[in-house]
């Protein structure tokens, strides 16, 4: 077996995010919609991509907004020096507002409930809090039901009136984006115009915002004021078109450095269960990455998974543990810290996240936000070293 040659102190599992494929997705989205602002969200932490970094790449390539869905999240924007407008909209009434009013973080505010305790957060904070009003136009998740929408706008109204709130935005959430005929768009976007003509019949001059990535694609209608992308930002088609297809390029690459190669004579069993026997003598390359990574146990259920080694696509062997995966190289010469990688953006061969959310039946929104924890170093390529 050839022994190590890589340098010392390389990662051993990586998501490798390329700042240049965020900048160039950016730019897609830029000149979609050219005459909204651009909101990059960068929830869950960029969508497991880094929110801090993804953000600054974002704002530099042309994002005017950050979107994130809780206040710790905004506030760890603010503390890393990024000054942009920043948007969070999951809270609980009775969360602690002040300190993201202090922030300067605009915040959703769904109920009366929840206004009340964004006007404390305010009076504490000693300056107006920005509201976005979210009215549920038909996802039934976020948001005031039209019924409750005069009651809202009235609190609001009064909030205003005693100097402790501005509404700058009317907003709402699309359920079927990624069907872009789907009547439903019509009928929010519909919706969400009596909402924000009533918000203005209060006396209101706010924007409004419905679209995220797939209706930034595909609606010009519904990008309004304001376009909140998330996973077109990270190169991920929200229509599932391929790699190929897509004008989006995806950001991230999971790869891994084996840690260690081996001869197997034949009839040896692999990995628990043995549900994978060597038909040969064969070489295995151990590469250090399993489910506790994100590298799910279901990916190869059927014995399908395959990573790109030493240039070419190889099988996973045997089931995934919580650590590591065996990777059955024939009689190929790989080394110990060789890079095994799982997915990426294809160029050269490797498989892609829509690849993963397909042998899973789930989305690439899953894979690309699964891939956490303190084993899996990110680092970034293609931008300044912010
Ligand atoms: C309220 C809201 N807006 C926009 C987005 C971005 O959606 P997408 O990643 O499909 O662009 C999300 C993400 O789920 C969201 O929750």
């Amino acid at each position: 077996m050839e022994g190590v040659d890589h340098p010392a102190g390389l990662p051993r599992a990586e998501a490798v995010v390329d700042l240049a494929a965020v900048a160039h997705n950016v730019g897609v989205l830029r000149a979609s919609a050219p005459d909204a602002a651009l909101m990059a969200v960068v929830k869950a932490d960029g969508y497991g991509h880094g929110a801090v970094t993804v953000g600054r790449a974002a704002l530099a390539a042309g994002a005017s907004w950050l979107g994130v869905c809780t206040l710790q999240e905004a506030l760890d924007l603010r503390e890393a020096g990024i000054t942009a407008p920043l948007l969070s909209w999951l809270h609980l009434p009775g969360e602690d507002f002040a300190p993201a009013v202090a922030a300067g973080v605009d915040l959703s505010v769904a109920s009366r409930a929840h206004l009340a305790s964004v006007v404390d957060g305010a009076r504490r904070a000693g300056r107006p809090a920005r509201l976005h009003l979210k009215v549920d136009t038909g996802l039934s998740r976020g948001g005031a039901q039209p019924a409750e929408w005069p009651d809202l706008l009235d609190d609001a109204a009064m909030a205003v009136a005693d100097g402790v709130a501005e509404v700058a935005a009317v907003w709402s959430h699309l359920a079927h984006a990624d069907t872009p005929d789907h009547p439903m768009l019509d009928r929010q976007a519909a919706r969400l115009t009596d909402a924000w003509l009533a918000a203005r019949a209060h006396g209101f001059d706010p924007i409004r915002h419905l679209a995220n990535s797939a209706a930034t694609l595909t609606r010009p209608d519904l990008q309004l004021d304001l376009v909140r992308a998330g996973v077109a930002v990270y190169g991920l088609d929200p229509l599932d078109r391929p790699v190929p297809e897509s004008p989006l390029r995806p950001a991230m690459t999971l790869r891994a450095r084996v840690a260690l190669v081996k001869r197997v004579p034949a009839g040896e069993g692999v990995a628990y269960g043995h549900e994978w026997v060597t038909p040969r003598e064969t070489t295995l390359a151990l590469v250090p990455l399993g489910y506790a990574d994100g590298v799910t146990r279901a990916l190869n259920r059927r014995g399908r998974m395959t990573v790109l080694l030493g240039g070419e696509r190889r099988p996973v062997v045997g089931r995934v543990s919580m650590d590591q995966i065996v990777v059955d190289c024939g009689d190929s010469r790989v080394r110990e810290g060789d890079h095994a990688v799982l997915f990426g953006p294809g160029d050269h061969g490797e498989p892609s996240a829509q690849d993963w959310a397909d042998e899973l039946g789930t989305i690439h929104y899953e894979v690309v936000t699964g891939i956490h924890g303190r084993r899996v170093t990110r680092t970034t390529v293609g931008g300044p070293s912010w």
